[in-house]
């Protein structure tokens, strides 16, 4: 029987791990607002989960049943809305794509299935006449997807610059503030509940990809191919890059990035990688679990958000805050584009400019700092900065040179050139935000 009460908005929530535990707790202690707000009842009717077993951490309302079977929330012509946050991709899409052709709207988390596999879901949703909602997908409590898809509609963005894993940036600053070694640090956020069930998808940079994608979709109205674009996580970073990058005035952070490369409306250079950020520079001060985001608009000019990217209360406050629009009603605005979206250009990744910090473990010998000097000039590279720190007993000592602007593809040919006359048993480099 089809939900004809006007006064409730009645759910199933596919999931109930970290994010889907926090909705409840909050639909349950923020009953009042929610109700203020929207004039309606969310009542939860259903819990899909993998495993009846499994001893749960939040107590269900009495009239909440519990299912292993999806159909029986796809399935029910009461239930209005389906949330989905198991993670994963082919049982969430089955899951809601057979929902969307019952009728049913849609609030999900599931940023990797919306990067990799969402064409065709917002394709249904709009031949449906669905809504289809995610804020929680990116950046946690940060109302990131409705600033880009209405609050900033009117604007051309030009770019978008961001620190949106919150199991990186929390290993991160563990590593840099705390001396933390990489997997200690790395327990610690899985155990904070901040990382993904496969947590290589954040430390690898997959998950602030999936999350870049969805961006860039929201902010340039193009359709930016996941199998494209650069990806570098930070599971080989060293210590020593960390300390030294701090010697210099630098945080190493992992950053996505999108700008409009200028040549066309649909021309995008986008990547995700670790990179030195400016002690000055606000995105270096985002700590923890945190995360960022950093937008120039034509017309609204700079913008920083800054909130919790990960966790249980914060992503619930994104998933209920998509409820509470279903809940009024609103028409569907998918994308934040009115027609289908085009496929994004890219950018070529060679030809993309950036300051740079280099470190090779190199001899500490005559005429060494001069061969790398020559193979960087012979391609054109300028450096602004050159730092040895001679540590006794060692013949071995780390260098590092900072470059001015140059494109990744002289620091490619440069690179190899050192590679091919000195051998250094080490050799890294990295993007410079200043
Ligand atoms: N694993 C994600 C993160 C959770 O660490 O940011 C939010 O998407």
């Amino acid at each position: 029987m089809a939900n004809d009460n006007a006064d409730s908005l009645i759910i199933g929530l596919a999931g109930l791990g970290t994010v889907g535990g926090g909705l409840v707790t909050l639909l349950q202690s923020n009953r009042d607002i929610i109700e203020r707000r929207c004039g309606k009842k969310i009542v939860l009717k259903r819990v899909l989960v993998h495993n009846l077993q499994k001893k749960r951490h939040v107590t269900l309302a009495s009239g909440t049943e519990v299912t292993d079977d999806l159909t029986r929330l796809t399935d029910d012509p009461e239930i209005d809305a389906i949330v989905e946050v198991i993670g994963g991709q082919t049982t969430a899409q089955t899951l809601i794509d057979r929902a969307l052709d019952h009728g049913k709207h849609i609030v999900t988390a599931n940023k990797a299935l919306l990067a990799e596999r969402g064409l065709p879901l917002f394709a249904k949703a709009k031949e449906k006449n669905r809504i289809l909602r995610y804020e929680a997908s990116v950046a946690g409590a940060i109302p990131i997807v409705q600033a880009l898809k209405d609050s900033l509609a009117s604007n051309h963005i030009h770019s978008l610059l961001g620190i949106l894993n919150g199991t990186s940036n929390y290993v991160l600053s563990q590593m840099t503030a705390d001396n933390l070694d990489f997997a200690t640090a790395l327990q610690q956020a899985q155990d904070k509940g901040y990382a993904e069930a496969d947590p290589s998808l954040d430390i690898d940079g997959f998950d602030s990809a999936h999350k870049l994608i969805l961006l860039i979709r929201l902010a340039f109205g193009v359709h930016y191919d996941f199998s494209k674009l650069p990806i570098q996580g930070i599971r080989n970073l060293s210590a020593m890059d960390i300390r030294l990058a701090n010697q210099l005035g630098y945080h190493i952070k992992l950053i996505g990035s999108a700008k409009a490369a200028g040549k066309s409306d649909h021309e995008i250079e986008a990547g995700v990688f670790p990179a030195l950020v400016s002690h000055s520079f606000l995105l270096a001060r985002v700590e923890g679990a945190f995360n960022a985001i950093h937008i120039k608009a034509d017309a609204a000019g700079s913008l920083f958000f800054h909130g919790r990217g990960a966790g249980d209360l914060p992503t619930a406050s994104a998933v209920l805050a998509d409820l509470l629009a279903v809940a009024r009603e609103e028409y569907p605005n998918n994308t934040g584009f009115a027609l289908d979206l085009p496929k994004a250009e890219i950018f070529p990744e060679a030809e993309s400019s950036s300051c740079y910090y280099m470190r090779l473990m190199v001899d500490d010998a005559p005429g060494v700092l001069r061969d790398i000097a020559g193979c960087m000039a012979a391609e054109g590279i300028s450096m602004s900065h050159v730092m040895q720190r001679t540590q006794d007993g060692f013949s071995e000592v780390p260098l590092v040179l900072m470059t001015h602007e140059t494109t990744e593809c002289a620091m490619q040919k440069a690179k190899q050139a050192i590679s091919a006359k000195l051998h250094p048993r080490e050799m890294v480099s990295f993007k410079v935000l200043a």
